[in-house]
């Protein structure tokens, strides 16, 4: 049967530009479904830990790639649950040990590759709010509608700041400006697929709005073009 025109909507951009929270709540506004590309990359950064390889050898990680099944669904509450094998992981990806794995794993091209298909697959079943890094420029080259959201680090460590100390593990906030622009630059420069605005994309800039004023930008960016 013909696939009916569904709609798709990329965000990709830096780490701690409220992506995540914006994108989740635009779809969950609009009634389409949210996929966090983040979730399903440390899906794999999970797997390589927890199989005690070198995150940074791309041989040793593209041998885990055959042997691993990653699905998803959501709850009740637009949570996005991910499974390795059939084991719920979606507290343990969002370890920091995990961040860090999946910034080496989501680097190397066998793990791009590898997800492709998975991504590409989503987009073409639903109508999606798709976020990542390289989803624009990458997986859905022809998303109805492209944003590239972004802040300054200053505000973007300002916000990590904030969430730390009201979790109760604060950490200084020059530290955190630090490692945001290392990743920052490790993200561009990466040879696959580096975080850059896709051809078509809309810039948004959230730095200094709060986050209602972002997601009436979004939703405003996404009504223009889709008139949804
Ligand atoms: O958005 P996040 O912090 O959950 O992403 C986790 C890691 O995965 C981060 O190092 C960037 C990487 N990533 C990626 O390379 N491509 C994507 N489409 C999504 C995430």
């Amino acid at each position: 049967m013909e696939n009916e025109k569904k709609i798709s909507v990329a965000i990709d951009g830096p780490s701690g530009a409220g992506k995540s929270t914006i994108a989740r709540r635009t779809a969950r506004t609009l009634g389409l479904v949210y996929v966090d590309t983040g979730a399903i990359y440390r899906t794999v950064g999970y797997h390589a830990y927890r199989s005690g390889i070198d995150p940074t050898d791309a041989a040793s990680v593209a041998a885990l790639l055959p042997e691993l099944r990653i699905s998803m669904d959501y709850g009740e509450d637009g949570l996005q649950r991910m499974y390795r094998n059939d084991e719920d992981v979606t507290e343990q990806i969002r370890l920091p040990e995990i961040s860090m794995f999946t910034s080496h794993v989501s680097a190397l091209p066998e793990v791009r590759a590898f997800l492709l298909e998975m991504q590409r697959r989503m987009a073409w079943e639903y109508s999606v709010v798709m976020d990542g890094r390289d989803i624009g420029t990458v997986v859905l080259p022809d998303a109805d509608v492209k944003i590239f959201l972004t802040a300054s680090a200053e505000d973007r460590a300002r916000r990590r700041y904030k969430e730390l100390m009201e979790r109760g593990t604060p950490k200084g906030f020059d530290e955190l400006l630090q490692e945001i622009e290392q990743r920052d630059y490790n993200d561009s420069h990466r040879a696959a697929s580096p975080l850059r605005p896709a051809e078509g994309a809309v810039r948004l800039d959230t730095t200094g709005n709060t986050f209602e004023q972002s997601l009436q930008q979004v939703l405003a960016i996404i009504k223009e073009r889709t008139g949804l």
